[in-house]
């Protein structure tokens, strides 16, 4: 069975597979650590072994090259990509920072290793919020490149001097609020787990301002944040607004709870590029092998080693 020699293979190679939550069920299983982009890192920083596999996509590989440099980092397929961190380039963030000198750029972890070269912070969905709260008051922040987590970053920071990129994750921006109020409707009992990458963020904050949710639990986090908080909740029905390939692991977590997926469309293209049979031939021939150049990796590691230092 494939499960048994990538099992077989990872210890004569002394490899750790590491896999976001979106990554098909039979990729999660093979792997040692499955979580968000903040975990990712933090597991990649730390570990002992001589290669990581990356199951994830291609920026998340490069963050590991950078953080581990002495590492061999694989990732099973080179055009596992994402359509966030295509929406920027180094000279469009150089022109940008030329337009707002002084202001410190805050960029998420969902872009090139040249892009992160060029930030003086990087974060996640995870701690964003956090990050933007560490810069002084008076400082303009360029924040890229994803525009529904900016603005949720800017109404929970209360931050008016905050400039945001129009960048979105495809998968993200389609699911809407409008079917997120059907399936609610329809499980009047469920509470609500959305990602701050989805465009209806800032809708869905205005609802519970305004008290459109009721007394319904409402919780904008990072995948792995949805992971902790489905455990510890008493609820039994939960709506997840998110690339569907979380609910794998969820549901194995929480077997007795019920969770329904916001869209079921919600699938990232690249994500699933990643299978069982490519994680194998990774293994086996040791391709492909993601490197950044030292001196792209040395400034970039900056705004990581900052990302890293903030919960
Ligand atoms: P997190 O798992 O860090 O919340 O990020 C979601 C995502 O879109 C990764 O590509
Ligand atoms: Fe990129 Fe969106 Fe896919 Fe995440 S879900 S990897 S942000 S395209």
């Amino acid at each position: 069975m494939l499960h048994d020699k990538i099992m077989q293979l990872k210890k004569e190679k002394d490899a750790v597979i590491l896999a976001h939550n979106y990554q098909l069920p039979e990729v999660q299983d093979v792997a040692d650590y499955v979580g968000d982009s903040l975990g990712l890192s933090r597991q990649a920083a730390k570990t002992p072994h001589k290669t990581i596999l990356f199951c994830g996509v291609h920026f998340m590989a490069e963050t590991a090259a950078i953080i581990c440099p002495d590492k061999k980092v694989l990732i099973p397929d080179l055009a596992a990509g994402c359509s966030l961190a295509d929406s920027i380039n180094v000279d469009q963030l150089r022109d940008w920072k030329q337009q707002h000198p002084g202001a410190i750029t805050v960029g998420y972890v969902n872009t090139s290793a040249e892009v992160k070269s060029e930030l003086d912070y990087c974060c996640t969905s995870s701690n964003a919020v956090n990050v933007v709260k560490a810069i002084p008051k008076d400082k303009d922040v360029l924040f890229l490149p994803d525009m529904f987590l900016g603005s949720y970053v800017a109404k929970m920071t209360g931050r008016k001097n905050m400039y945001i990129w129009a960048g979105e994750c495809h998968v993200h921006a389609g699911i809407r609020s409008e079917d997120i109020h059907k399936l609610l409707d329809s499980n009047p009992n469920s509470e609500l787990l959305v990602h701050p990458e989805c465009s209806c963020t800032s809708q869905i904050m205005y609802d519970v301002a305004v008290g459109d949710y009721k007394n319904r639990q409402v919780q904008i986090m990072s995948t792995e944040g949805m992971m902790n908080y489905a455990k510890q909740s008493t609820g039994q029905n939960f709506v997840v607004a998110t690339e569907t390939g979380i609910l794998y692991r969820m549901q194995q977590q929480n077997p007795e709870k019920n969770f329904i997926p916001a869209s079921r469309g919600a699938i990232c293209q690249y994500m699933k590029m990643i299978t069982l049979d490519k994680v194998y031939s990774s293994l086996m021939e040791e391709k492909y092998e993601v490197r950044v150049p030292k001196q792209t990796a040395d400034k970039a590691r900056l705004a990581i080693d900052r990302m890293l230092a903030i919960n």
